[in-house]
């Protein structure tokens, strides 16, 4: 990672002082960003007995998560894990309607933490409605009160947390569902998580409160694009769908605009954006989502990287982050996990609550109020 120190950074104290983490961190944001291995550990428990118990299904002829916010994060994170070896589409859905080639063959995974989205409630009406499979995930709330009584399985995660500290009960209970009538390769699918854990577990030490900012590339990173406006570009693939998770959990835990786009086709109209950005982008600070193996495996993506960062040039601050890990489950999983820590510690410079999103709590209770 190349990494300049943003002289506009306040109180980059903060990222080591634990007692000022302790009163910002109110809700303990940090503690469960920690914990996200021993999640994902649970989730695994969760996810098997589950799905042992599902009934026997026909093989679905396509896939549609549905969800919004961090509950769409575990579909997106489950399509791209399937991208490469899934024999039928598996799309993410966000919004109130499903696409209209779905019914009786389709599998509908309902995603929403709370289980009163509205959109995700109108969505699960519409697969019902199309004569879906449907299979929820979810802490409680409408949607499991509606799949129960429609004989739906509902795979019941814990409640109480935010819906973006619980990826990992999101991601592996809907990825578990769709490995069991859709074949996926080893190194991406559920048996490829053990590995996985073991990483972040590792991950969690490195990249933890107790690590100070001199060794901790998170600290670090957050220190960086303090004060700026961070663009994530996801390098291919699933880093595309990991640019979106980091300027999410930027926008959410840090309350920071941001911005996020994908390679190759940034490549093909963003690129011109540069041209006009000497002046604007003073502010503005690049960070590449990047998979170490693009320089083999794909290095006209890692060509791509190179031209485009001689395009930005010196009229934006640029970094780079790299995944770990050898399968596919390992290097996306840590590749995510740098940014959740990243924004939180984000949050902190900010001086604000990671958990607090006020903005989407008024907007939910006044959708909540209207009629119809
Ligand atoms: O992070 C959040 O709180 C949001 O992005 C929510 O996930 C989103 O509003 C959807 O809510 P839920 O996850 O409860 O379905």
């Amino acid at each position: 990672m190349s990494l300049h120190a943003n002289p506009l950074a306040p109180t980059p104290g903060v990222l080591d002082d634990l007692e000022a983490i302790r009163i910002l961190d109110r809700s303990g944001m940090l503690d469960l960003t920690e914990a996200f291995p021993q999640q994902c550990r649970d989730a695994a428990a969760i996810a098997s007995s589950f799905v042992s118990q599902l009934p026997p299904a026909a093989k679905p002829t396509q896939v549609v998560i549905t969800g919004l916010g961090g509950s769409a994060i575990g579909g997106d994170l489950t399509a791209s894990l399937a991208a490469a070896s899934a024999d039928v589409p598996i799309v993410v859905n966000r919004d109130y309607d499903l696409p209209g080639f779905v019914g009786p063959q389709t599998l509908v995974i309902a995603s929403s933490y709370s289980g009163n989205t509205e959109e995700t409630l109108s969505a699960y009406r519409h697969a019902r409605e199309a004569g879906c499979r449907i299979v929820c995930v979810t802490s409680g709330g409408e949607l499991a009160r509606m799949a129960e009584a429609d004989g739906a399985p509902v795979c019941r995660i814990p409640r109480g947390r935010p819906p973006r500290a619980s990826t990992g009960y999101l991601l592996i209970p809907t990825l578990a569902v769709v490995a069991s009538c859709v074949a996926l390769d080893a190194d991406s699918g559920p048996e490829a998580l053990g590995a996985a854990i073991e990483l972040l577990t590792d991950c969690s030490r490195r990249w933890g409160r107790h690590v100070p900012l001199a060794d901790n590339p998170a600290k670090q990173i957050a220190l960086a694009l303090h004060g700026r406006i961070p663009i994530f570009y996801g390098t291919q693939g699933y880093r595309g769908v990991l640019a979106v998770r980091w300027k999410g959990q930027f926008n959410e835990n840090a309350k920071s605009h941001a911005f996020a786009n994908v390679l190759p086709e940034q490549n093909h109209n963003e690129i011109l954006g540069w041209d006009q950005a000497r002046t604007q982008a003073q502010n503005w600070s690049v960070v590449f989502l990047r998979d170490p193996l693009e320089l083999t495996a794909t290095p006209r993506i890692a060509k791509r990287v190179e031209v485009l960062r001689t395009v930005i040039g010196n009229k934006a601050d640029q970094h780079e982050v790299w995944a770990e890990g050898t399968t596919l489950m390992q290097r996306l999983l840590s590749l995510m996990y740098l940014g959740d820590f990243a924004s939180v510690y984000a949050a902190f410079l900010n001086g604000v609550d990671p958990t607090a999103i006020a903005g989407i709590d008024l907007l939910k209770s006044e959708l909540a109020r209207m009629e119809g």
